[in-house]
């Protein structure tokens, strides 16, 4: 059996032994960028049966036309956005996910760091020193905000929310949730973080909006470590810029991989390239779970994570 990886992941060598073990005639994308969507399809044509693909591949109704022979595609990330899903199983064709929980203490700690360089206002201090700009100590410079005693609002209370919530305790911090213990609105209003944690569905679109940026207490911040569509970034863009709200700590846009124009000149913006899952251990762990999603699937077993 013959499978397509979209581009080569890290520890390649270490994570694909189980298929060559198995002995799948592996083709892996030779180049060190992106694959596009043509070069994609030309390849699906040769008929492959599994196929490893990344987060920025848009698996749609259009491409499996071209992807007769396939039965797994087993997605290097925890999100599965970029795949139609139900598209796939009408083909019978299996998807799989990478749901760890390195990547999620990963992701946890993007979000932490996210909170803490807003808060403290690292980015900015930064840059002022990289520009000499600094004279000499001075009482006023960067005063940023306490974070102890202070209310972070989890929206999305997962694997993910509850390893950033675990880690408010050291912190000293208070935690609310939306869901099952109170509604968004009161956890807007609550809360001095908003930690998105949720995944991008049509229901999550633009869960945060001009509707709601309102209620949120004018010094709080918004981190975003889920998807760029939970927000409605020309909204939040408006909210920043009115004082409406304090920050934005994100890793990840609404046109990936375009931030909204308006977000560089913002002095309150910490933006990062959707790294959140960036970690040796994580990323290792993906390529191994992607992998054995692959090897269970074309032997015609339920793969681990196997997404109904
Ligand atoms: C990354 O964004 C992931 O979903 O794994
Ligand atoms: C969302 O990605 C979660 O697992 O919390």
């Amino acid at each position: 059996m013959k499978l397509f990886v979209t581009r080569k992941i890290p520890f390649w060598e270490e994570v694909s032994k189980p298929l060559l073990d198995a002995g799948y005639e592996i083709t892996v994308y030779p180049n060190n960028r992106r694959i596009e969507r043509g070069e994609l399809v030309a390849e699906l044509e040769k008929g492959y049966e599994g196929l490893l693909c990344l987060l920025t591949e848009k698996i749609d109704e259009e491409l499996l036309l071209h992807a007769g022979n396939l039965k797994i595609v087993a997605n290097y990330a925890v999100g599965f956005d970029n795949i139609d899903v139900p598209a796939c199983q009408r083909k019978n064709i299996m998807v799989t996910n990478t749901p760890s929980d390195k990547v999620n203490e990963s992701v946890a700690e993007h979000a932490w760091a996210l909170m803490l360089a807003l808060t403290r206002r690292i980015v900015e201090a930064h840059e002022f020193m990289r520009n000499a700009a600094y004279e000499g100590w001075e009482p006023e410079i960067f005063v940023g905000q306490d974070m102890v005693d202070k209310t972070l609002g989890i929206v999305g209370m997962g694997r993910i929310g509850s390893m950033v919530a675990k880690r408010a305790e050291g912190w000293g911090m208070k935690v609310v949730s939306a869901g099952k213990e109170g509604s968004l609105e009161d956890l807007l209003k609550q809360s001095d973080y908003v930690s998105l944690h949720v995944p991008l569905t049509a229901e999550t679109k633009h869960l945060i909006n001009a509707k709601n940026l309102p209620l949120f207490k004018k010094t709080a911040f918004l981190i975003n470590t889920a998807r760029g569509p939970v927000v409605d970034e020309v909204e939040v863009v408006e909210a920043l810029r009115a004082g409406i709200i304090a920050g934005y700590g994100t890793d990840v846009y609404e046109n990936e991989p375009h931030p909204n124009p308006e977000m560089l000149g913002l002095p309150n913006v910490v933006m990062t390239p959707h790294i959140a899952s960036a970690t040796v251990a994580a990323r290792r762990d993906m390529g191994e779970i992607a992998v054995r999603n692959l090897v269970e699937g074309l032997v015609g077993r339920v793969p681990p994570n196997l997404v109904r």
